[in-house]
């Protein structure tokens, strides 16, 4: 009886040592094994990542591998002072980074700790909507402990928005949008989403959990038929596959520096870097909120981080979050 887990590692190594079609006669005789293992160890392939493209007559197709990911290269990667700096948790399956980040808050993690994971069961998306997460991606979740106001939370959100928005456009140079609050788009299609859950105790934070996915190195095809022209990837865009680890870390500086800042009560240098990459100044907008539905102008954040929005009517209204069309 072979080890299953060595063969389907043999049947990768016989794929990518041909950037080519090889045949599943070819990869049974090589390996001793009948067509079905050989097709069972492609689809265990698949579920870690591997892209492999199968049609009959001609074989397998390994298009690519995904890169492993290593908390030691993301660590080496950090200039961070906070957010990355404890625990680094890698799970290569989970049902929801966020879920466990949760978790682990309400025993006790300190601030800082990051959970990642390859793939999720049942990721979560904001306003109870589920997150697909698309294989060769990053999906993170990190576990802060401000000293804040619940008001204040929806900053953090904004801030994990304007650090994936400033990793596309420093890391592949292309010209991404935040849509508000969560999501960041590249040519009007989401490539990244946010979202935030919190413990409060008398009113204040006693922890938050900041979960972001970004679409790195799936294929369009990738998607499922629902999401079809609504998302993108890096590689989608850029035309290239991306080191995951330098991403990861990347993302955790950036999002480290946007946290500083408005732990240093600095959110006003967040907030012009938000108005620049959101362009929704000035703009009118329709939002679906827990108002209802709001039309008006919008005219920017206020100190806690909310979307102060002026209708038709004349009315003011703060908005923490919503659906913008
Ligand atoms: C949204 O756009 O609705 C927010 C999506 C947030 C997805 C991320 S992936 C990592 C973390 N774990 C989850 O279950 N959700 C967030």
């Amino acid at each position: 009886m072979p080890d299953t887990s060595s063969t389907k590692d043999q049947v990768a190594n016989l794929l990518a040592a041909k950037n080519d079609w090889v045949s599943g006669e070819k990869i049974s005789d090589v390996l001793g094994i009948s067509r079905a293992a050989v097709a069972k160890h492609v689809n265990a392939l698949r579920r870690e990542g591997f892209l492999i493209d199968a049609v009959s007559k001609r074989g397998y197709f390994l298009k690519i591998a995904p890169d492993p990911i290593d908390p030691k290269k993301i660590k080496a990667g950090l200039r961070s002072k906070i957010i990355g700096r404890g625990e680094c948790i890698w799970l290569p399956e989970t049902s929801s980074t966020n879920q466990e980040a949760v978790v682990r808050a309400v025993d006790g993690l300190a601030e800082g700790a990051v959970i990642l994971s390859d793939r999720q069961l049942t990721g979560r998306g904001r306003r109870g909507r589920s997150w697909f997460s698309p294989p060769r991606s990053l999906c993170f979740s990190v576990l802060l402990r401000p000293a804040w106001p619940a008001a204040r939370l929806p900053w953090l959100m904004i801030a994990g928005a304007a650090a994936v928005h400033r990793l596309v456009v420093e890391s592949a140079g292309l010209p991404a949008a935040i849509k508000w609050p969560n999501d960041v788009l590249v040519n009007g299609r989401k490539m990244a989403g946010v979202l935030v859950e919190a413990g409060l105790s008398a009113g204040e934070v006693d922890w938050a959990v900041v979960g972001i996915g970004v679409n790195i190195n799936t294929t369009a095809e990738e998607f499922p038929e629902d999401l079809a022209g609504r998302v993108t990837s890096l590689l989608v865009e850029g035309g290239r596959v991306f080191d995951r680890n330098k991403l990861y870390a990347g993302l955790l500086n950036n999002f480290d520096e946007f946290y500083r800042l408005l732990l240093a009560g600095r959110e006003n240098i967040l907030n012009d870097y938000w108005r620049e990459a959101s362009g929704l100044v000035g703009r009118e907008m329709k939002i679906i909120a827990s108002e209802g539905r709001v039309k008006g102008r919008a005219m920017g954040l206020n100190k806690d981080g909310h979307l102060l929005v002026t209708t038709a009517d004349g009315r003011e209204l703060l908005l923490e979050s919503g659906d913008c069309q």
